[in-house]
């Protein structure tokens, strides 16, 4: 794992950026997947800025999003969805056909989740997984359990997520319970990975990623399998390294 650690958070931004647009650069229709949330917000926006200042093409280029909570459809404004398209696929050139969030009000999420494990595989895998760390370790919505799912499934949010979420919703009753989730294969399976972290509240997790233990109880310990991480912080998410 290649750490890299900055003293600001617009600067933790503009470097995942570059990261990410020179996947994009070398090769122009790659597999994006990518993570909502607060931390990747100010690498699209650097992303956008790329995208208008003439440097950086999604027109080829097509997206695989971790997740999205079980029962908001796209309109709703804490969907995934919602929040892409708000985010950054309004404000580039990418086609709105060539971006998959998984779907979280279909009848058979079962299916849905099979079928999103299916449509990975015919992308031909993910060329940069964007991530970003819950509290308690989890990527995506990979939550700390006695084990993890490779695939695509329904996952049951813990107590301790759905309070860290509550700040984007009304109230914490209103945050979903349930979310579709990519599993750990298909992340673990990505060329490569951009893990991003700030903030104090991410460094008891961040520091799981340098110690000796790997462990479903701290998802993202998997990651130091994985031979191409680069876990972009700044220095308070950097703080018990
Ligand atoms: C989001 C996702 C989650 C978040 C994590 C950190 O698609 O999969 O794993 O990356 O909960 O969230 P923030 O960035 O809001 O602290």
């Amino acid at each position: 794992m290649n750490f890299r650690v900055f003293d600001s958070y617009e600067e933790v931004s503009a470097y995942s950026a570059e990261l990410l647009a020179e996947v994009i650069s070398e090769k122009e229709d790659a597999v994006l997947g990518l993570a909502t949330g607060s931390s990747p917000v100010g690498m699209y926006k650097e992303l956008i800025k790329l995208h208008e200042e003439g440097k950086l093409d999604f027109s080829k280029a097509k997206s695989i999003n971790l997740d999205e909570y079980v029962g908001l459809d796209g309109s709703h404004d804490q969907s995934y969805r919602y929040f892409m398209n708000t985010n950054l696929f309004d404000h580039v050139n990418m086609d709105k056909k060539n971006t998959f969030v998984p779907d979280g009000t279909t009848d058979d999420l079962m299916e849905g989740a099979r079928k999103y494990d299916e449509l990975i595989e015919s992308m031909g895998g993910i060329d940069v997984q964007v991530l970003g760390i819950g509290p308690n370790g989890h990527i995506g919505f990979n939550e700390p359990a006695d084990e993890l799912k490779m695939n695509t499934h329904v996952a049951e949010l813990t107590e301790e997520t759905i309070q860290a979420n509550a700040r984007f919703f009304a109230s914490e009753k209103d945050v979903p319970t349930r979310a579709v989730t990519m599993g750990v294969g298909p992340i673990m399976k990505a060329k490569k990975i951009i893990l991003i972290a700030s903030g104090e509240n991410k460094a008891w997790a961040v520091k799981s990623l340098v110690d000796d233990v790997i462990t479903t109880k701290i998802p993202a310990t998997l990651l130091k399998l994985h031979p191409d991480v680069t876990v972009v912080l700044d220095k308070e998410a950097a703080g018990m390294l």
